[in-house]
């Protein structure tokens, strides 16, 4: 394929937040596909320059900072290294991974907004924003909680309410506090600078609208629907003191909006790791620009971050595809970093060492590409035991083996094809058309169904023949098979590189060659004669422990959350009732009794049948406290009871007065009982 005009490839990966580490999510909606396209183009022998790194500003790292008592900076340091690490890790290897809270960051997002600024291209809005009159600074909306109008929770954010998801805005919140000092936020003019959207709304409709009908149709859905909406002037600046300072006079105490700045960071990480050339990746219409995000960054690198380039004019290009996936789900469930409902890519790989490939291919079979999916770990050992090794390399660990112990180690010529051979070779290059297509097309969960489809032919193939059989009768016959077995070993080693990086580097190991892409499904591919090394296993079984531990602590986790949400159920207190005079309480009898025996009432679940001592008389009291005390328990016990209640008959047994019980809100009950025990027939008042 590879059929446009363009002579190089610049693919940037959304930067992810330096407070928490990336986790699943992150890898299947944004990482891995990028880097399966950047494998691919650079097999391709394609010039490409692979853009990422951490974005450290932003209200969530400084509310993370106070939380944890340090500077926002150690909290990006930390989390800019695990993150690095874990894509290393996984073979994702940028060209550079920067850092928002680099020098040239700072001087690049600066520059960009004062150019902006100089040429009044933007507007400034004065409005009434909260403010923190203790703390004496301006508030983010995250920086106000107070109770949710929508469910009641207490800690619910100016922003959003996390018990029931809602969104909020801090004018909605009961009693609202600043997260800061805890005093209650007054509102304060305050001055910010705008970028006027709705200028480029027509530009935006033309050149995505009507030029990009190509694009993903969640992409080019979202981009409709802000278009149809109608655009707004977006904020530029915060009153914060973390993020990069805004460079004019008069901007104390205000620094660039996170989303302003970040996706700067693309080209300031470029201009970092290629101050002298950095232009030819960003100014060039040559330069095919590539953004890999995740579904909630449409907005940004569709709109706003275009609008910014246009503004700031100078050549920069435009982006040509926008492939974003949606969410993947853990389980069943929303991942989340705030509940820990989430694989982390620095656990994975200790937990998991070797199988770095089996995560990415997973990730990369199960993609949301079109719509939220799910990783379930069963599904992950299913994958990896049924596809990765039964399939793909129970194939290659048969033909390097059997072409060690029947030709020692040298790849054998080839005798006249059977119908069989031509019919397995045949496949091939079909199988790899539609991978380059599936994979220019951003399919990378089709492309990975065709790489397997390679390795679906050879083992069918070395299985239907069965060379370890021929070679008892027929050695000749026998060298056309692992011939041909070669050479599909060699068509797997390079098919697999952008999926599976790590077993695609041992199998090029074992068989000994450099290979390119145009190599698949040439004839000869591996000549007669060359030597390949030894055998070593691609991959290695996902075993039914590893996958219990995996979902014994998901268990855990789900199990903690659900008794902290009982906790907190507990904790609700009913609203009073309507008021009633003294005279209503004073026609209550209350009074203690003793409980002389108890039993069950025969087949129901909840009824203990008592019979007390009210120092009036003995009598019996069916109550419905068997779910909280067995009848053993309350033999013995001193209780109160309401004395003077008609008397009522319950499952054929009359029963003469109540216990006070106190209850709580997520059901529990207690009997109440005298702090001392006193005579029975004692009046309560
Ligand atoms: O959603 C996020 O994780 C953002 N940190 C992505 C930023 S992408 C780019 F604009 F920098
Ligand atoms: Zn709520």
């Amino acid at each position: 394929m590879k059929n446009d005009n363009y002579k190089r490839t610049l693919v940037t990966c959304a930067l992810p937040y330096a407070n928490g580490p990336i986790h699943i999510g992150h890898l299947a909606g944004v990482y891995v596909p990028a880097d399966i396209y950047v494998r691919y183009l650079r097999m391709r022998g394609e010039e490409v320059l692979y853009v990422c790194g951490s974005d450290e500003h932003g209200v969530p790292i400084t509310i993370k900072a106070r939380q944890q008592g340090c500077t926002p900076q150690d909290i990006v340091d930390k989390y800019h290294a695990i993150i690095d690490d874990s894509f290393k890790a996984l073979g994702i290897n940028f060209d550079i991974y920067g850092r928002t809270s680099s020098k040239v960051h700072s001087k690049n997002a600066a520059a960009f907004f004062k150019k902006l600024y100089d040429e009044g291209k933007f507007i400034t809005k004065e409005s009434e924003q909260y403010y923190d009159p203790e703390a004496k600074t301006f508030l983010a909306d995250r920086y106000i909680v107070g109770t949710c109008p929508k469910c009641g929770a207490e800690g619910a954010y100016g922003d959003q309410c996390e018990k029931c998801g809602s969104t909020l805005s801090p004018e909605e919140l009961i009693n609202p506090k600043s997260k800061l000092s805890g005093a209650q936020p007054v509102k304060k003019e305050t001055t910010h600078w705008y970028l006027p959207l709705q200028d480029y709304e027509q530009w935006l409709r033309e050149w995505i609208l009507d030029g990009h009908k190509e694009w993903k149709s969640n992409v080019y859905g979202q981009v409709k629907s802000w278009l149809d909406g109608g655009l707004q002037p977006r904020a530029v600046t915060r009153d914060l003191e973390w993020g990069v300072p805004v460079p004019v006079e008069g901007a104390e105490g205000k620094v660039l909006y996170v989303w302003f700045d970040a996706p700067i960071g693309y080209i300031s990480n470029t201009i970092e790791l290629l101050p002298d050339s950095w232009e030819k990746w960003w100014k060039s219409p040559d330069t095919k620009l590539v953004h890999f995000i995740g579904k909630d960054n449409i907005v940004f690198h569709c709109i706003v971050f275009p609008a910014m380039l246009k503004a700031y004019g100078d050549g920069f290009i435009l982006p040509e595809n926008v492939p974003a996936n949606e969410f993947l789900n853990l389980e069943g469930d929303k991942i989340s970093t705030s509940k820990n409902w989430a694989v982390w890519a620095h656990e994975y790989v200790k937990d998991f060492p070797g199988k770095e490939d089996a995560l990415r291919y997973v990730l990369t079979a199960n993609a949301p590409e079109t719509k939220d999916n799910d990783f379930s770990w069963k599904d992950f050992q299913q994958r990896n035991n049924s596809e990765l090794v039964a399939i793909f390399g129970n194939f290659v660990n048969r033909a390097i083996v059997l072409t060690h112990k029947y030709f020692e180690g040298k790849v054998p010529a080839a005798g006249e094809l059977q119908d069989v051979d031509r019919a397995a070779l045949s496949e091939i290059p079909a199988l790899r058309e539609s991978l380059e297509k599936n994979i220019e097309l951003y399919h990378f969960r089709e492309a990975l169904k065709d790489a397997m489809g390679i390795a679906r032919v050879g083992n069918k193939y070395i299985s239907d023949t069965e060379p370890w059989k021929v070679a008892k009768t027929d050695m000749a016959r026998c060298a056309t098979i692992l011939n041909i077995s070669m050479q599909i070993c060699a068509d797997l080693a390079v098919a697999f590189e952008p999926f599976t990086p790590f077993a695609a580097q041992r199998l090029r190991k074992m068989l000994n060659m450099d290979l390119n892409w145009d190599m698949i499904g040439q004839d000869e591919l591996i000549p007669a004669g060359h030597c390949i090394g030894e055998a070593e296993l691609l991959f290695t079984k996902v075993e039914d422990e590893e996958v219990k531990m995996q979902l014994d602590r998901l268990a855990a986790i789900k199990a903690e959350k659900e008794a902290a949400l009982k906790e907190e159920a507990a904790k609700v207190v009913a609203p009073l009732k309507a008021g009633i005079s003294f005279d209503d309480f004073d026609k209550m009898d209350i009074r203690t009794a003793t409980v002389l025996e108890a039993e069950r009432v025969p087949k129901t679940d909840k009824l203990l049948k008592l019979t007390i001592d009210t120092g009036i008389d003995k009598r019996t009291i069916v109550s419905g406290i068997a779910e909280y005390y067995a009848p053993e328990d309350m033999i013995g016990k001193q209780i109160c009871i309401l004395a003077n209640l008609e008397p009522r008959v319950i499952r054929g047994i009359e029963s003469r007065g109540m216990i006070l019980m106190a209850r709580q809100a997520d059901g529990k009950m207690r009997f109440l009982t005298p702090q001392e025990t006193l005579n029975n027939g004692s009046q309560i008042s």
